[in-house]
């Protein structure tokens, strides 16, 4: 499961590490690698699909430097998804804010993943729909 994800991640770095410049790229992995912890969503977090969310996650050991092309993509099962919740925003901001997707199926095995330059996954955590909220379940 975590090397499903390490090894998503590591692709995605190759793919976007080509376009930059030999030099700015060995700065980057210098001054890159950075994986800050999720705080939230949470093992005790539940989205309802259609509604804003702030991801957030702890900023105390930020690099002065990160690179851009931060975005949180959706996981399921521990696994990458298609799904991109966020992107092109600010990673020493500490938050961002997303829309739980109304196309996703209401279940317990979701979680996003932070990627700056390394991917870091969020626990597990839920997701129920409008009318699953509406009635409290
Ligand atoms: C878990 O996430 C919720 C929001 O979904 C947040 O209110 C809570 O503080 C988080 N718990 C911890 C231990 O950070
Ligand atoms: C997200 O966090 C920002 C900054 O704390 C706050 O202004 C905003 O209302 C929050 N949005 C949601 C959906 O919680
Ligand atoms: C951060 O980047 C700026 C602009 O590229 C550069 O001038 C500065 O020296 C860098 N700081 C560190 C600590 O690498
Ligand atoms: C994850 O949740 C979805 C939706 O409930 C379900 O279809 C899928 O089987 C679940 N996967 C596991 C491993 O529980």
């Amino acid at each position: 499961m975590q090397f499903t994800l390490l090894a998503s991640a590591l692709a995605a770095f190759a793919a976007s590490a080509v376009s930059a410049s030999p030099v700015s790229n060995a700065a980057r992995m210098i001054l890159d690698v950075w994986a800050p912890t999720i705080i939230s969503p949470n093992a005790s977090t539940v989205w309802t699909e259609g509604q804003q969310y702030n991801v957030t996650w702890d900023t105390s050991n930020a690099p002065v430097n990160i690179s851009n092309g931060a975005s949180v993509r959706l996981g399921e099962d521990g696994q990458l998804t298609e799904t991109t919740l966020a992107s092109g925003f600010d990673l020493r901001q500490g938050w961002v804010t997303i829309t739980c997707p109304s196309d996703v199926i209401p279940g317990n095995n979701y979680s996003i993943i932070l990627f700056g330059d390394s991917g870091d996954q969020s626990e597990q955590f839920s997701i129920i729909s409008p009318m699953q909220s509406i009635l409290g379940l």
